[in-house]
């Protein structure tokens, strides 16, 4: 009682308002909706309705993990088919969830991270390489490049496995069956159940992309079952961990469930980061300088060491500033642990709905941010500043996502980042490659820039 009816567009029949969704870039849609009808409201789905919170103050109520918890639902559940209940698609209630978690934190904690920085360096020196070679007139498809970068570093680091991306004109047909995957769970999400005989073709493809990130996977398992080898990584730690809860260890299909897990997780995000924030960088000069500064302070023309990583203060808020403005995860979902009413004893939303926090929108607050929430700010992302605004406003900045599901990647992430960044900043004097250049955003489930180019040109010899 007392509570008030959740606002939202009206639905048609059977589509509800799956129609509705820009279908290259339904997080827009859902941003629009967000300014129409306020920090909740309600869509239609085929299957039942589905809420949308936009606001730091309902996105904060809605971490509360007592009350909440991470939905498989959507595009999530379809993401099943390919990965079943890896570490990021299992239900937090699920054994395999646990087991997978217990094992597999440790090795992205902060000593296993402090002991893949060589091999991080390597794939960065790489790509720098790769740059000074094409030259300044070479416009640079950075999207794809920075792709070639986190891939070749994820596989690298976690399972000794080399991709040699930067030896290929065309990403690694493990980055397209991906991209295929990814795109189709989120249309087969949308998609009414009764609409299926008329997509055969693209399920049929569906399935060899499935069948292909499977098969790159059993050969990494393969090699280093036939190999064995005494690196600290995930695949070690996937091959020999046991569970210290239950004392398992993890099926060979729940390591390749994981594998494919950590090379989809661990690329497609960071490389989407990475190149928001050299648009950002190029539109923002003042920006540019006073990073490329740090720079030159904390390094100079020297190699970059380990040491280095912890004292790029303000690299290190660029990059969360981009977060901030171009969440590669633009939004989560989660259920109601039994029926809550939020918002102030407002709105009801009944026990397991499908509720869908929109980091895009909230990371935008103005109740936040005033008027600057549109404007690429970095020095609120300095840690005094961010940490009294968290304060003030909890939850205001989650692009990792919420409590025991967040990230396992993310300090995996932020050295990798800062590494090249750093690298790249050290090195090149960057500008677009068509000056007119307006940012468009990809969506595949996580989002990037659309044909982005730049230049880049030496500063100086290659350090
Ligand atoms: C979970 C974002 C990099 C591995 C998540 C979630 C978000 C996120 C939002 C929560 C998803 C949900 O609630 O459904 C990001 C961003 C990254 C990044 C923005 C880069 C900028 C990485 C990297 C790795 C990784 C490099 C691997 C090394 C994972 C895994 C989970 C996860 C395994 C699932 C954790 C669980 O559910 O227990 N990430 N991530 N991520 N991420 Fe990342």
């Amino acid at each position: 009682s007392g509570t008030v009816p959740i606002p939202g567009p009206s639905a048609w029949p059977l589509f509800g308002n799956v129609l509705d969704f820009n279908r290259d870039n339904p997080t827009m849609t859902m941003e629009e909706w967000a300014q129409k009808y306020g920090e909740i409201y309600r869509i239609m789905l085929p299957w039942g309705p589905l809420y949308v919170v936009s606001s730091q103050a309902m996105v904060n109520e809605l971490c509360d993990e007592s009350r909440f918890r991470k939905n498989i639902g959507g595009g999530l559940l379809e993401l099943q088919n390919g990965v079943h209940d890896g570490i990021f698609t299992a239900d937090t209630n699920d054994p395999q969830w646990g087991l997978a978690h217990r094992i597999l934190t440790p090795a992205f904690g902060p000593t296993s991270i402090n002991g893949m920085f060589a091999e991080m360096h390597e794939i960065a020196s790489q790509l720098a390489l790769k740059w000074a070679r094409h030259g300044s007139e070479t416009p640079i498809m950075v999207t794809d490049d920075f792709t070639r970068l986190t891939l070749d570093t994820i596989s690298l680091c976690s399972m000794g496995y080399r991709f040699n991306s930067y030896y290929h004109d065309q990403l690694h047909p493990f980055v397209s069956a991906m991209t295929g995957f990814l795109i189709e769970s989120g249309e087969r999400f949308v998609r009414p159940s009764f609409m299926s005989p008329f997509f055969r073709s693209a399920t049929k493809k569906y399935f060899q992309d499935i069948a292909l990130l499977r098969k790159v996977a059993q050969d990494v398992l393969d090699e280093r079952k036939k190999k064995p080898s005494d690196r600290k990584d995930l695949l070690s730690a996937m091959l020999n961990g046991v569970d210290p809860k239950t004392g398992q260890k993890l099926t060979d299909d729940s390591i390749i469930d994981n594998l494919i897990t950590f090379l989809i997780a661990g690329h497609e995000t960071t490389s989407g980061m990475l190149s928001f924030a050299f648009y950002e960088l190029i539109k923002y000069p003042e920006t540019m300088k006073k990073a490329r500064e740090e720079v030159d302070m904390v390094i100079g023309r020297g190699p970059i060491l380990l040491e280095h990583m912890s004292k790029l203060q303000y690299i290190s808020a660029v990059l969360k500033e981009t977060l901030r403005l171009c969440p590669t995860i633009p939004s989560v979902e989660v259920a109601p642990k039994g029926d809550q009413v939020i918002g102030g004893g407002k709105y009801l939303v009944p026990d397991g709905s499908d509720i869908i926090l929109l980091y895009s929108a909230a990371h935008r607050d103005p109740r936040v941010h005033g008027d600057t929430a549109d404007k690429f700010m970095p020095e609120r992302m300095l840690d005094e500043t961010y940490k009294r605004t968290n304060d003030e406003y909890p939850n205001f900045w989650k692009p990792f996502g919420n409590g025991q599901r967040g990230c396992i990647g993310r300090g995996f992430a932020m050295q990798e980042s800062i590494l090249i960044m750093a690298m790249l900043l050290q090195n090149f004097d960057f500008k677009l490659d068509d000056e007119t250049y307006e940012l468009q955003y990809l969506e595949t489930l996580t989002v990037k820039p659309k044909n982005f180019w730049m230049r880049a040109e030496l500063r100086h010899g290659l350090t």
